[in-house]
């Protein structure tokens, strides 16, 4: 066997957006790019903000002596100031350059805090639907993830949260807006949540970390203002990036923020420091690094995502389809007129539509759909959407 065998199992049980990911593909080729319609992929569509490219031109016709050699392992100290700043503007918190660790994008950072914070055997507590990736990210680090159910509309359901956490518990990991459902958690909810967690971690004598994984905190809808976590806990740890709200996906960029209130911060961020290092990644790319900081303030066009997301939703309204309405990221979790998500997927298939099955997210009898794509492929796919709609039972 030429790979190890945790390896080949992964392969094996490949994830659903993978799956579909790969389908798509196939598709295209045999009916053409115009005919196949891909809801199944989280990629953001719209491009970054010219002030972006405008300083990577800048970098290029002056760069900075000694601009593409290793950084040092936290990351650039002038892009973490400003990190520090925007953040310190937006919670009141004293957040300084020392509380920011760069990083590969979000996902780089939850690797970097599982590497840092899991000892084997340690568990790490996921309210369901979640990003799947999180399962194999914590394996990475002799970790496991354990789903726990959510209430009413996908919000944490805090009796569940009390009756799962053990002296096993390392931490809880929340996203918000959710991938896949939309869903931003209220300050009251995160208020509740944060007092929880300190009765746990008091009452079991231990240290539970919250992780909040915020990579849509920008994408956010309805004139929200995005409900931070850090009022409310202090062993709170933030993994984040700069893909979607500056449209940066494949750049991978982001942070890793640590509560500044947090009395165990010093020798974590020591860790998260190491780890950044060890794990190969050294340094998160230095001229990423310097040019989000030049576009620390900005944000693609939310309002495209919004008529996106208004679109699609009165559109599946009255095909009679039932959802819980997003106010974040560019995704919808509609129920699937029949119990079987995965058959229901296939069934859109034959109408060239490409969704990824609830399964995909420990979301079983539901599908997502991500309307970051452009509005030919929205409008074509909700053609199909209605034709499956009609055939069980619903308007369409
Ligand atoms: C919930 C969630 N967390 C993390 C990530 C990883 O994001 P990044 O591209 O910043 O690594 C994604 C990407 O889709 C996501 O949806």
């Amino acid at each position: 066997m030429s790979i190890s065998q945790s390896v080949r199992k992964a392969l094996e049980a490949s994830s659903w957006v993978r799956r579909m990911f790969e389908l798509g593909l196939e598709m295209k080729k045999q009916f053409g790019d115009d005919q196949v319609f891909d809801l199944s992929l989280g990629n953001p569509v719209l491009e970054p903000p010219k002030e972006f490219h405008q300083e990577l031109r800048r970098l290029a016709e002056a760069p900075i002596p000694g601009m593409h050699r290793y950084m040092p392992n936290a990351g650039i100290k002038e892009t973490r100031m400003a990190v520090a700043s925007r953040l310190a503007r937006e919670t009141g918190l004293s957040f300084t350059e020392n509380e920011i660790i760069m990083a590969s994008g979000a996902g780089g950072a939850l690797n970097v805090i599982f590497k840092t914070i899991l000892n084997p055997g340690e568990e790490v507590l996921v309210p369901a639907p979640f990003f799947w990736e999180y399962i194999a990210y914590a394996g990475n680090h002799g970790g496991s993830v354990r789903a726990i159910p959510t209430g009413k509309d996908f919000q944490l359901d805090l009796g569940v949260i009390e009756e799962e956490v053990t002296s096993a518990t390392r931490a809880i990991i929340i996203n918000s807006p959710n991938n896949p459902t939309g869903v931003v958690y209220s300050p009251e909810m995160l208020k509740s949540l944060g007092a929880l967690l300190s009765k746990l971690s008091e009452k079991l004598n231990t240290l539970i970390y919250l992780i909040s994984d915020e990579p849509y905190a920008r994408i956010i809808f309805d004139g929200l203002e995005y409900p931070y976590v850090y009022p409310f806990y202090s062993p709170t740890i933030v993994a984040t990036s700069f893909s979607k709200d500056l449209s940066l996906a494949g750049e991978r960029i982001g942070y890793i923020a640590v509560h500044p209130d947090f009395n165990g911060k010093l020798e974590l961020i020591e860790g998260l420091t190491y780890s950044t290092r060890v794990l190969g990644f050294v340094n998160a790319p230095a001229m990423m690094q310097r040019a989000v900081q030049a576009s620390i303030d900005l944000n693609v066009d939310v309002g495209w995502y919004q008529t996106q997301r208004d679109r699609l939703c009165r559109s599946l309204e009255d095909m009679g389809y039932q959802f819980v309405h997003p106010q974040g990221a560019f995704y919808l979790f509609p129920k699937a007129p029949i119990a079987d998500d995965v058959a229901f997927a296939q069934e859109l298939i034959s109408h060239r539509v490409l969704v990824t099955p609830g399964v995909g997210f420990g979301g079983p009898g539901h599908f997502r759909i991500s309307y970051s794509v452009e509005e030919r492929v929205l409008e074509g796919a909700l053609h199909g959407l209605s034709l499956a709609a009609r055939a069980h039972g619903l308007p369409g």
